[in-house]
């Protein structure tokens, strides 16, 4: 598997490609089996279903990786958070006021269907395609639990930091056990690596980033990793600036994913020797294409020349993406 052979370290032109949420909206296949599994947490937690969507963007594209097609939400929601997803408006949970509602024992039977997709889509992939696995990371998650909703400003979460960092951290606690497990699951199933999608790591001061994302995220790792050799995890702490060199380092991620706002060199310059990237095309200029399109690819391509890279996103396509840019992102890359 050509993701593999660069989570370990080896540099390959062209680079494999895969894309953050590459099941999506902007493919009619998948909106036909949306409308056929009705809302999308019942889409997640269908296991044939899950496994087709998850497959449509392979059998379109061949990008080398298939992400599992799942939420980083379906955790809470399995330790006994509500969640709907209200049309247009994303997630909506009822806010968190202490622990006593979440139940760890009970998430494993809820997520079942979850890691019944993983082996349906590992049985299902050519041998040379990998599947990542993945959950959210414990702070991104913390954020939908405590202020029930997305937006990016996550204001409750940030006040109760400094208000009662005690139930900040009774959260992040319960969210690293059922993480781990959760990954562990997924991995048995026939998950090839597994990623951390720390999406709103960037909201936190540094000596908050330091307790809510490094530490949480350093817990994951370590376990994951000592029951598992060889495993290679992706960590995403998305807008993190100038800590991305302590997070890899401190976490001991292999692999980190960049957001569309950092600089590869920057990136390359900040982070141990032996770190693989992941990114880091802008979304909105896959949705422009053009000529704009063409050169930046090739400015990327340049940027990581050498360096153990994986070509994706800085964040995920959107809904209104054009199939076509896809396709051209595809030959570009292969054109090197
Ligand atoms: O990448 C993939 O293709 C795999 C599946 C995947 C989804 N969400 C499917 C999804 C993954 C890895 C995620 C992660 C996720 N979910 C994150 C972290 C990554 C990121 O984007 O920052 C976050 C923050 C969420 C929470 C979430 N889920 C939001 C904010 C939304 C609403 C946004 C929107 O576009 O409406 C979702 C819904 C969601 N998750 C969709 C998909 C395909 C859209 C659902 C639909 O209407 O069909």
């Amino acid at each position: 598997m050509k993701l593999l052979r660069v989570l370990n370290g080896e540099a390959i032109s062209p680079p494999p490609v895969w894309l953050m949420r590459q099941a999506g909206r902007y493919l009619p296949e998948y909106l036909q089996v949306r409308a056929k599994a009705g809302d999308f947490i019942s889409l997640c937690l269908n296991p044939e279903l899950a496994a087709e969507v998850t497959l449509q963007p392979i059998r379109r594209f061949g990008f080398a990786a298939a992400i599992l097609f799942s939420d980083i939400l379906i955790l809470p929601m399995a330790l006994g958070q509500g969640l709907r997803f209200a049309e247009g408006e994303g997630p909506l949970l009822p806010p968190l006021q202490d622990t006593s509602c979440l139940n760890i024992r009970a998430a494993p039977g809820v997520y079942a269907p979850v890691l019944e997709t993983v082996r349906r889509v590992r049985a299902a992939l050519p041998p040379e395609t990998a599947l990542i696995g993945f959950a959210g990371g414990p702070a991104t998650v913390a954020c939908y639990m405590l202020d029930g909703k997305g937006g990016g400003e996550f204001p409750r979460t940030r006040r109760l930091a400094y208000d009662n960092p005690a139930l900040v951290q009774s959260v992040l606690d319960i969210l690293v056990d059922s993480t781990i497990t959760y990954l562990q699951g997924q991995i048995t199933a026939g998950a090839n690596c597994v990623m951390l999608f720390e999406s709103w790591a960037g909201i936190f001061p540094p000596a908050q980033f330091r307790k809510y994302v490094i530490e949480p995220n350093k817990r994951i790792v370590s376990a994951l990793k000592a029951a598992n050799p060889g495993l290679k995890i992706i960590g995403f702490p998305r807008l993190c600036g100038l800590l991305l060199g302590e997070y890899v380092r401190e976490t001991g991620v292999d692999a980190v994913g960049l957001d569309t706002v950092t600089d590869p060199a920057a990136a390359i310059a900040a982070c141990p020797p032996g770190t693989v990237f992941q990114g880091n095309l802008d979304p909105l200029l896959l949705k422009a294409g053009g000529a704009a399109l063409d050169m930046e690819v090739a400015r990327l391509l340049e940027a990581f020349r050498g360096t153990p890279h994986i070509f994706n996103l800085g964040h995920g396509i959107t809904p209104d993406v054009p199939t076509a840019h896809v396709e051209r992102l595809m030959q570009l890359i292969h054109a090197g």
